[in-house]
């Protein structure tokens, strides 16, 4: 029996430009240029201003590339924002929702953010809808709480019928970035089966099917890990995954271990 598919993505968030993303993009197209998209998916999300380059420099349509964000309306008074209409342009097919920054540092909310996700649907984009706990939130010991409140309001309402264009990336904000600490494996794994189950309540048998991909301060020494646990069918990776070289190496071992883990069960 086949394994489950493997997501493995990169948000090079506000760190690479046009000329360093497209030497990026171009390494790792060769380096995991012998991976099959039916059962490794791989996702870059570069900053907007490198993403025509981006578009262009591909070769395959193996790896695919997304947007940071999006604006819920298609037009209009929205100064500084990018529209589901400007996107469809570029021929990206993945926007980023909801991530840890653009909660925390921009202060959007959960109402902004379900808003987003039924445009980014609305407009046939895959949409990956990022979720997590602060560590305020993780010490007062409503995780669950505010796991299941980012969920069932990002995707209240969500047309019906349209998940198999979502897939979420579970990212504890306390794990994020250069001060993070990344989560244990059990943690990630108990979150995993949460949002599961959380997805089965508002999408029913079509939640089980979306992916759910671990972030936060991923890296090589618990990336095979992680994608052993049978909740998590992928990795949102940040710094360990901006040099092409190293990501290629995090990828291959994870796909191993779980190619491995496959044969043994
Ligand atoms: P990190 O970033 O791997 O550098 O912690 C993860 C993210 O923000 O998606």
């Amino acid at each position: 029996m086949p394994g489950k598919k493997l997501y493995f993505a990169t948000n090079l968030k506000m760190y690479k430009g046009i000329r360093e993303t497209v030497s990026y993009l171009s390494q790792l197209e060769q380096l995991t240029a012998d991976m099959d998209p039916e059962t490794v998916q791989l996702f870059v999300i570069p900053s907007y201003t490198s993403l025509p380059d981006a578009v262009r420099s591909l070769r395959h349509k193996r790896l695919l590339l997304g947007a940071q964000n999006m604006c819920w309306e298609e037009k209009g008074q929205f100064t500084g924002e990018i529209s589901p209409l400007m996107l469809q342009e570029l021929g990206i097919s993945i926007v980023e929702l909801g991530h840890s920054e653009r909660r925390h540092v921009f202060g959007e909310t959960n109402a902004m953010i379900n808003q987003k996700v039924i445009a980014g649907l609305k407009s046939g984009f895959t949409v990956l809808l990022c979720v997590g706990e602060t560590e305020e939130e993780k010490n007062w010991g409503i995780s669950d709480e505010t796991l299941r409140i980012q969920l069932k309001t990002g995707l209240k309402d969500i047309p019906p019928g349209l998940t198999g264009r979502l897939w979420i990336a579970y990212e504890p904000v306390w794990a994020i970035g250069i001060n993070g600490q990344p989560a244990s494996v059990e943690y990630a794994r108990d979150k995993h089966e949460l949002i599961r189950n959380t997805l089965y309540e508002i999408a029913g048998t079509d939640g089980r099917e979306i992916p759910l991909l671990y972030g936060g301060s991923v890296n090589p020494s618990n990336a095979d890990a992680l994608i052993l646990q049978p909740s998590v069918d992928g990795l949102f990776v940040g710094r360990s995954a901006w040099n092409a070289a190293d990501f290629n190496a995090l990828i291959r071992s994870a796909i191993h271990s779980a190619a491995y883990k496959q044969q043994c069960t």
